[in-house]
């Protein structure tokens, strides 16, 4: 029904060759390629009653102005990558504020743009309209944390998302642990809406995409699994092969 997506993520390949390894994966098998976009807030001072509102929000709910507490590539990179590769760009953006990256990532050649359910609450409809008049498809991401009932209006609404990533691990950091509680989201996600493409992102490799692969997840984000094994193709296909069973 829905086709596996396998997905390498570039967070754990060495980024001083990404066009190269990007080619690799390509050549390996990949379907996609899973860019994790972490960026911080631009610095200005607070410029409206409404700034100043999300600012103590976010400290309170993210501790600090950064939704997770790394920094990867942004746009440029992503335009620089786009010379090298045909590819489907994947792109996860935890950042505070999507909407702030939607046309520079239209611009730089993404072609999925996922962002954070957390960040978007009041303006999910015209995130996902200006993401998909720039050219890319719409997704919406949830953490942990976040119950998956927050992301059916959006994939209900008139403009709806085309995926749903159910994070597997807490965003931040390539190579944690795999967290098999959250399969219950991607059943009750898979049981509602049989054809949407559902992805998910952390700790996944061979010893845990059986689980991922039952609960009905399509597109799967692998970073260490895929670039620390000795034959990455190989674990590029036994991925591909547990989501077609
Ligand atoms: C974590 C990122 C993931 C990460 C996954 O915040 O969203 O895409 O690269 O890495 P692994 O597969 O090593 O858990
Ligand atoms: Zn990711």
């Amino acid at each position: 029904v829905v086709s596996p997506k396998i997905a390498p993520s570039m967070l754990s390949s060495d980024f001083a060759n990404l066009a190269a390894e990007a080619k690799r994966m390509v050549d390996l098998g990949a379907d996609w390629l899973h860019m994790d976009i972490m960026v911080t807030l631009k610095s200005e001072i607070f410029n409206s009653y409404f700034t100043l509102y999300s600012r103590l929000y976010n400290s309170l709910c993210y501790s600090g102005r950064h939704f997770v507490p790394n920094l990867t590539i942004g746009a440029p990179v992503i335009e620089s990558l786009r010379k090298h590769t045909s590819a489907y760009l994947d792109c996860h953006l935890m950042v505070t504020n999507p909407m702030d990256y939607v046309e520079q990532m239209g611009k730089a050649g993404a072609s999925g743009f996922t962002f954070h359910v957390e960040v978007a609450k009041e303006n999910w409809q015209e995130l996902v309209r200006k993401v998909k008049s720039a050219g890319m498809r719409p997704g919406v991401a949830l953490k942990p944390g976040t119950p998956v009932e927050e992301v059916y209006p959006l994939v209900e609404g008139a403009t709806p998302v085309e995926m749903v990533l159910v994070m597997t691990v807490e965003p931040g950091f390539g190579g944690q642990k795999f967290m098999p509680n959250m399969m219950d989201k991607v059943r009750a996600l898979r049981q509602k809406y049989p054809t949407l493409d559902i992805e998910v992102d952390g700790g996944l490799g061979p010893s845990t995409i059986e689980a991922a692969a039952e609960a009905g997840a399509n597109c799967i984000v692998a970073g260490s699994s895929v670039f620390g094994a000795p034959e990455p193709g190989k674990v590029i296909s036994l991925l591909r092969t547990s989501v077609e069973k």
